[in-house]
């Protein structure tokens, strides 16, 4: 089929690429001509693991190809993906005006039957207005069909789940444009959910609300466990164990960061009380989160009374591992934090810190070796747990800082291993080791 994806980030390009693998013929548009010009050279402007292998082939095939000129774009796709930016304003709210925006671009250059797919995590009801804007402006004699189509990407791993999704949800009004997506994702042989639009809406909220309650509650279980000498990780062996509760999402740390979780969750929040029902558990998860972002520092204080002329190794900057993102990462409120305090930090990351110094500044160091983060500090902080943190030889800690004396924010060391070493050891829900 000819695709039209509109918006290159994280969402848009996996989907472009991957349909283009797929065998369809491909456009991805973007209003950025800088990003357009690095994705016709094959690169992506974004880390993604197997992402740019994939580009490259499919460019080369002819099967992708880039653009910026709406009506090249749009003119003759069959299905459109709207995969836009859908930021949250300073209220909570989402801003949808580049989803409306593409909409207009998309009625006013079309000139065939089209079918419009909306990607973007959108509020419940958003795809009505798409309906209506489609009403008012696209040519008379052309049908256009709107459909939700969420995504349930990982960063770091959307690749593999666009093939190996759990589930495709699909939600359409009209049952042609239904069947024409299922035919589209039918080689995927992923289950696919057929409902109303609206619902289809909410299964995306609903799903990430939820999972980040997770998050938040075996946070709360954690801390607890530290208050009555408990162990998280036996705890969580134990509950993953039940099916009904499942192993997954059950990790406890500093809480959840990225783009979709911090927002998704304020919106459904403010969603909820524009119609008047208050999200009170949601609102509860969402201050959980902010509370476990800064524990660690507070931890820290506790254990050294001032931070104040204190060096401090921050190790990993990105939201998560496998990313280069940092967009509500922890390590940022962990770096304010531990900056108000007096503190000097070096942060180490292997991929993020060209992202991450257009938020924090010249304010910290950064470095892309460890041990040069390690070097004479005070004391460590683990905010993602990246492989080569994982991976770090402990005595790396003795050699290198001034006490090897550690925050784990992620739980990245079995405590038996630490007890071999003279390190003082703080993580999450299990004892301190001094
Ligand atoms: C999330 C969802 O998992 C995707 O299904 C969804 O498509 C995506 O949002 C989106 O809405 O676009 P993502 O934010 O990329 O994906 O990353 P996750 O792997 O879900 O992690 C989110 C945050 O939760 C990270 O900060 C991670 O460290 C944290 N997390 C995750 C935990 O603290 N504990 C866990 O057990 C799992």
């Amino acid at each position: 089929m000819r695709i039209t994806v509109a918006g290159a980030g994280n969402v848009g390009l996996v989907t472009a690429v991957c349909f283009a693998e797929a065998g369809h013929q491909v456009t991805c548009l973007d209003t950025q001509k800088e990003k357009i010009e690095m994705l016709e050279k094959g690169q992506s402007p974004f880390f993604e693991p197997g992402l740019e292998p994939l580009l490259e082939k499919n460019l080369a095939s002819g099967k992708l190809r880039f653009s910026t000129n709406p009506r090249q774009a749009y003119r003759d796709a069959e299905i459109i993906f709207i995969a836009v930016g859908t930021p949250e304003k300073k209220d909570g709210s989402v801003d949808l005006s580049y989803i409306y925006i593409a909409s207009y671009h998309i009625a006013e250059n079309i000139e065939n039957d089209v079918i419009v797919c909306t990607k973007s995590t959108v509020p419940v009801g958003t795809n009505e207005i798409i309906k209506q804007i489609f009403q008012n402006r696209k040519p008379r004699h052309l049908k256009v069909d709107v459909v939700s189509n969420p995504e349930f990407l990982r960063e770091g791993s959307a690749i593999m789940d666009f093939y190996l999704g759990d589930r495709i949800v699909i939600g359409a009004d009209n049952p042609e444009a239904a069947s024409i997506m299922e035919q589209l994702y039918l080689p995927l042989k992923i289950p696919i959910v057929v409902t109303d639009i609206k619902s289809a809406e909410m299964i995306k909220y609903a799903s990430n609300a939820f999972l980040a309650t997770k998050i938040s509650f075996i946070n709360e279980i954690a801390n607890l466990c530290e208050k009555v000498g408990a162990n998280i990780e036996e705890v969580c062996y134990g509950m993953g164990m039940d099916k009904r509760i499942g192993a997954n999402y059950l990790q406890p740390g500093v809480g959840y960061g990225g783009s979709c979780f911090p927002k998704d969750t304020k919106a459904l929040v403010q969603l909820a009380g524009n119609v008047q029902h208050p999200f009170e558990l949601l609102e509860s998860v969402i201050k959980v989160n902010q509370h476990q972002h800064s524990l660690l520092v507070r931890k820290a204080k506790e254990m050294f009374g001032s931070l104040k002329g204190k060096k401090a190794a921050v190790l990993g900057l990105a939201f998560k591992p496998e990313t280069d993102d940092v967009r509500e990462a922890v390590s940022l409120t962990i770096i304010k934090e531990l900056l108000e305090e007096g503190s000097m930090v070096t942060a180490y990351d292997p991929i993020a810190i060209p992202n991450a110094h257009k938020l924090i500044g010249n304010s910290i160091e950064y470095t892309t070796n460890i041990h040069e983060a390690l070097k004479e500090a005070d004391f460590a902080v683990i905010a993602t747990e990246w492989d080569q943190i994982k991976h770090l030889p402990l005595d790396a800690y003795i050699a290198y800082m001034k006490e090897p004396i550690i925050f784990d924010g992620r739980n990245c060391y079995a405590l038996k291993d630490i007890q071999r070493y003279p390190i003082t050891y703080v993580s999450i829900g299990r004892p301190t080791i001094l």
